[in-house]
């Protein structure tokens, strides 16, 4: 009987060992940015437990439930605002391709964190081993998008190829992101290219942000049954 999995669901045990890895990195001193969504929470309590032991951080939510967490849980937090760069920024994905590319935004806040990405020295992606995908594009990608013009994008989007849904929030209503905006869940199938899909998205007036991370990522760590996977772009076959 395998009583680990008994306890925690296998992907919940790979998750956390990866944040658990993951939180080793951090070091004293450093301005630290903290990621979103269940592996980031993880990694958020493990940072917290090394704060507690003695580690002097300043740390970046990028997301209000994080910050929230991170308060309650006492680890110092800063702005954005106070500091522009970032020393290291541990994040979960929705899918991870063989380039260390992702799909982010699974959990709604992919605009502050492809921010506190882009302004990290050090990007590290953590997730359990179902994240990773030889093409991306099976996880429907998240378009952060202005609510004027939701529909104009939609319809654009899905000239692409993609199926376009607006993400709603348990109560019916339109999911409604961290900075007021809404987003649209765009399933593509496999994404040929990821890189030009990106430019299309972003040429696109009323897109905020796209939950596409391309070339961001220093480093993986991927839970698997028996150990943490290290992973860099250049390790790919
Ligand atoms: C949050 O907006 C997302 O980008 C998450 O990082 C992503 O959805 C992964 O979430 P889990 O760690 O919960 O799988």
């Amino acid at each position: 009987m395998d009583t680990r999995s008994d306890q925690l669901g296998v992907r919940d045990y790979e998750k956390q060992a990866a944040a658990r890895a993951a939180a080793q990195l951090v070091q004293s001193g450093t301005v630290v940015g903290l990621g979103s969504g269940s592996t980031a929470t993880y990694a958020i309590r493990c940072i917290a437990e090394r704060v507690r032991a003695g580690l002097s951080i300043v740390a970046i939510p990028t997301s209000e439930k994080s910050r929230q967490l991170a308060d309650e849980l006492g680890i110092p937090l800063t702005t954005l605002d106070e500091h522009p760069e970032i020393d290291i920024a541990l994040d979960g994905a929705d899918e991870i391709d063989r380039d260390l590319n992702l799909i982010k935004g699974g959990g709604g806040a992919l605009l502050r964190e492809k921010i506190i990405a882009s302004a990290s020295r050090r990007f590290i992606v953590i997730a359990d081993s179902a994240k990773q995908v030889l093409r991306l594009g099976k996880f429907p990608l998240p378009v952060e998008v202005i609510p004027f013009a939701q529909t104009l994008i939609a319809m654009r989007i899905a000239v692409l190829g993609a199926q376009v849904t607006l993400r709603r929030a348990t109560d019916g209503d339109p999911y409604v992101t961290d900075e007021g905006h809404q987003i649209l869940d765009c399933t593509f199938g496999e994404i040929a290219d990821a890189g030009a899909l990106a430019r299309k998205l972003e040429a696109m007036a009323g897109v905020v942000e796209h939950g596409l991370f391309i070339g961001m990522t220093e480093m993986a760590l991927v839970g698997t049954d028996g150990e943490v996977l290290e992973i860099h772009p250049r390790d790919q076959p």
